[in-house]
């Protein structure tokens, strides 16, 4: 990590959760079916609910516990006064392969899909190993590239019988910008997913804002592959929310922490205006890192060239795992 990429990252975030207001949602969504992940709370629960007020017809919720979920459920129905049928509460646990194809197998059958926001993340202290990698690298990077590249074919579905353009939206973090390359060296032999489930090699603080950083990587190859295909386009874009007070350091007490979260933290209604922008931005917001509703340059450590490298590197072993978990998913290339 840089100096300068870092204090990029600080300022940018001490500035936009001071001087920035963010615009409030504005739109119709009348007729589209959205996929909205970890949306029984925080980020993704205040989304669903602009989302319903903003018209979508229907708003499916994946959510790891659906007994969560349907009270999450309850509490958009009675605050946006929508009907019944406009809120579906699906499974879908991100630590699981099976279950995010088991997801996708259902969604399949959806007459219509126009987008994912693809909100569901974790930050975590501890280094646990869920399927074959760190969990943190499994739920925000790994299962969120299958559950991508899964939907891709019915999005594309629904653009041609819709005349739409599909959008994919995943949450980053101005965290991307103090992210260390320590564990991303493009020529390390034995790649870098191994070197990422090195447990003591790995400083779990780390990890999060390295999460982000690899999501970056991951959009903006994903975006590059697409576009050589002539199949309908597919918009995916990476926005931070910015610092937002939710539960999503719910494992730490620092007080330095709170003491943060009280002076500078937006609001999870605020922070959600970013990803709802972003699910309803335009082509000008593919393959692109989005702050206060705008597209804006990632850390250089993501565009320089070593970034280049990483992400080639990168992408090509996720590649080779997405079809060994899928056989045939990355067709949509
Ligand atoms: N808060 C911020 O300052 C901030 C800033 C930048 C980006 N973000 C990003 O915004 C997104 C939402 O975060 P948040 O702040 O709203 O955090 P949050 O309140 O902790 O919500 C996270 C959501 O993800 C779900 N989730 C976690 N692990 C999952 C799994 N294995 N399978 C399915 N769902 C899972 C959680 O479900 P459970 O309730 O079951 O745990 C919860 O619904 C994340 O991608 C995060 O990285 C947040």
């Amino acid at each position: 990590m840089s100096i300068l990429s870092t204090l990029e990252g600080v300022s940018s975030t001490v500035f936009s959760n001071i001087f920035i207001q963010l615009p409030y949602p504005e739109g119709d969504l009348s007729g589209q079916t959205i996929i909205v992940s970890g949306s029984n709370q925080g980020l993704g629960f205040e989304a669903s609910r602009h989302l319903l007020r903003l018209g979508v017809e229907k708003l499916i919720m994946a959510v790891r516990g659906l007994k969560k979920g349907e009270s999450a459920r309850q509490e958009l129905l009675k605050s946006t006064d929508r009907e019944e049928s406009s809120v579906e509460v699906w499974q879908l646990d991100m630590d699981s392969y099976t279950s995010v194809k088991s997801f996708v197998s259902r969604a399949a059958a959806l007459p219509r899909l126009d987008a994912l926001l693809a909100n569901a993340g974790l930050a975590t202290n501890t280094f646990s190993v869920s399927e074959e990698d760190e969990k943190t690298i499994t739920v925000n990077v790994v299962s969120t590239f299958l559950l991508i590249a899964l939907l891709i074919p019915k999005l594309r579905e629904s653009a041609s019988k819709f005349n739409i353009i599909p959008r994919i939206t995943i949450p980053n973090s101005a965290l991307h910008y103090i992210a260390s390359l320590e564990q991303l060296d493009p020529q390390n032999e034995s790649g870098i997913f191994k070197s990422l489930n090195n447990k003591e090699a790995t400083n779990m603080a780390g990890r999060y804002p390295l999460s982000k950083l690899l999501v970056l990587f991951g959009v903006r190859a994903f975006v590059n592959r697409l576009s050589q295909s002539q199949a309908p386009l597919v918009i995916i874009n990476t926005p931070n929310p910015s610092f937002c007070k939710s539960q999503l350091v719910r494992e730490t007490d620092s007080v330095g922490l709170r003491v943060g979260e009280r002076l500078l933290a937006r609001s999870t209604e605020e922070g959600s205006r970013a990803l709802v922008h972003a699910i309803m931005a335009d082509e000008k917001s593919n393959g692109q890192y989005l702050t206060n509703c705008r597209v804006h340059s990632p850390s250089c450590i993501v565009t320089n060239g070593k970034g280049v490298m990483i992400q080639e590197a990168f992408f090509e072993e996720m590649v080779t795992k997405l079809e060994k978990i899928a056989p045939g998913v990355t067709s949509c290339f």
